[in-house]
């Protein structure tokens, strides 16, 4: 069976890879691929070829180019499905987040699996700022601090806000109102089915 894929987007620091991490504790047949977690290994993986250009882009707040990510990507689904047949579901978190994301996705997935919808974490920019200084105090990341959420929330507006909107207009996009507590969330987000209405 093809893999059938729901993307997580949303603005940084909105509570996505927390709340992904919620879903798959309850929905067993789901795997939980972060982009940006997948980028930070590669980028201290030894031996990696993509090490120093992944950090600059992750300190600059821009988005890799999709041939990196789409490949870790990929690899991880592999990695997944052939482990356990019955693992073909993923959330996969912080992707398509630009032009070339998409573009690339389209290029090597479509037809090899099925994008179900797109689950958006809608939340004001002072939110996302606000929890990713805070996450900043202990995560040790490069890019939870003032200047690089700056770029990070015009790259969001500029990118990845467009690539909502086109998942919009096509009617494939669940939006949830980020800003309440985790709990409140994850009760929102467990009501969804399978498709968006
Ligand atoms: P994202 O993956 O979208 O960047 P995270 O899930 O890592 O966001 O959450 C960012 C920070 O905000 C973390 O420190 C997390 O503990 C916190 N957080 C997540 N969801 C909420 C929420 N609903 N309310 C308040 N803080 C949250
Ligand atoms: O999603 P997350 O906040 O972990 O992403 C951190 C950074 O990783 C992004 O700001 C960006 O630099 C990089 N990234 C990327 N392409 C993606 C996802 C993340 O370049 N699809
Ligand atoms: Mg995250």
């Amino acid at each position: 069976m093809k893999p059938q894929v729901i993307f997580v987007l949303g603005g940084p620091g909105a509570g996505k890879g927390t709340q992904c991490s919620k879903i798959v504790e309850q929905a067993f047949n789901y795997t939980h691929l972060s982009a940006g977690d997948l980028l930070r290994a590669e980028r201290g993986r030894e031996g990696s070829e993509f090490g120093q250009l992944i950090d600059n882009y992750i300190k600059e707040g821009k988005i890799v180019p999709v041939e990196i990510t789409i490949s870790l990507l990929r690899q991880s689904m592999a990695e997944t499905m052939t482990k356990d047949q019955t693992k073909n579901c993923f959330l996969i978190d912080g992707f398509p987040r630009n032009e070339d994301n998409l573009q690339g996705w389209n290029r090597h997935m479509e037809g090899k699996a099925d994008v179900k919808f797109v689950l958006f974490f809608d939340c004001s920019n002072e939110v996302c700022i606000d929890r990713c200084l805070e996450r900043g105090k202990s995560s040790g990341r490069t890019d939870d601090n003032r200047e690089s959420l700056e770029k990070r929330i015009q790259t969001y507006l500029n990118s990845t806000r467009p690539i909502i909107e086109q998942y919009q207009k096509h009617g494939k996009v669940y939006t949830i109102d980020a800003s309440r507590s985790v709990d409140e969330l994850f009760t929102g987000i467990s009501k969804i089915q399978n498709s968006p209405s």
